[in-house]
């Protein structure tokens, strides 16, 4: 059983890929197999149905890589940054170039970050689009703000809030309780 985590914000070293980064932690306590697909890290091109545009091959190969990765994963996490009291397009962008079928019936576990008020609407609006995927958004969601973050010595983020670290420990361990028992198992 394997998941994948796919990081919305539009910077590298963000706080949503903190998240992502002790998430992982956490699944991997499970002794399960979770990789992070990190779009600053690996950007992919804008949807263009008609083909006007011209993707570099880096774009085709992390896009590529990303709908197998999304195609084999048994549950997901989606984090976003809050940008304009929603997820970012950047996040949406790489939902469009999914399908019901990477979704039906899997898990999926939301988390956001703030930089300003902190705020769980961009979590609500990805909860919706989680719906029409036909996946199955867990209840328990993790919006912090970037004070709940400190920063090693390499300037990297961690999650540093200790409400958030059990928060997130519960979180991951409902994702779990799902995956494993595959309640909707057959209705895909
Ligand atoms: C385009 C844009 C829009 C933003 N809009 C909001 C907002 O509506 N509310 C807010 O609290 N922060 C907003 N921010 C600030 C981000 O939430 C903040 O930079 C946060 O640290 C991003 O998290 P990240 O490090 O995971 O990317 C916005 C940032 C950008 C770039």
């Amino acid at each position: 059983m394997k998941g994948l985590i796919i990081v919305g914000s539009a910077k590298v070293g963000s706080h949503t890929a903190a998240l992502a980064q002790y998430l992982k932690g956490q699944f991997e306590e499970h002794e399960l197999n979770v990789d992070i697909f990190d779009l600053a890290e690996q950007p992919i091109h804008q949807l263009d149905v008609s083909g006007a545009s011209e993707p570099t091959e880096s774009y085709k190969n992390n896009l590529k890589e990303l709908q197998t990765k999304a195609r084999e994963a048994d549950f997901f996490v989606l984090g976003s940054p809050n940008y304009h009291g929603s997820y970012s397009g950047i996040l949406k962008n790489a939902l469009d170039h999914l399908t019901m079928d990477d979704f039906k019936m899997k898990p999926v576990g939301l988390v956001g970050n703030s930089g300003g008020i902190v705020s769980a609407e961009p979590l609500s609006h990805l909860r919706l689009i989680v719906r029409t995927l036909l996946g199955i958004a867990v209840p328990t969601q993790i919006a912090t703000h970037d004070s709940d973050y400190g920063k090693l010595d390499d300037e990297t983020y961690y999650l540093a809030n200790e409400e958030f670290q059990l928060r997130a420990r519960l979180f991951v361990d409902q994702i779990v309780s799902f995956a494993q028992n595959s309640p909707y198992e057959h209705l895909k």
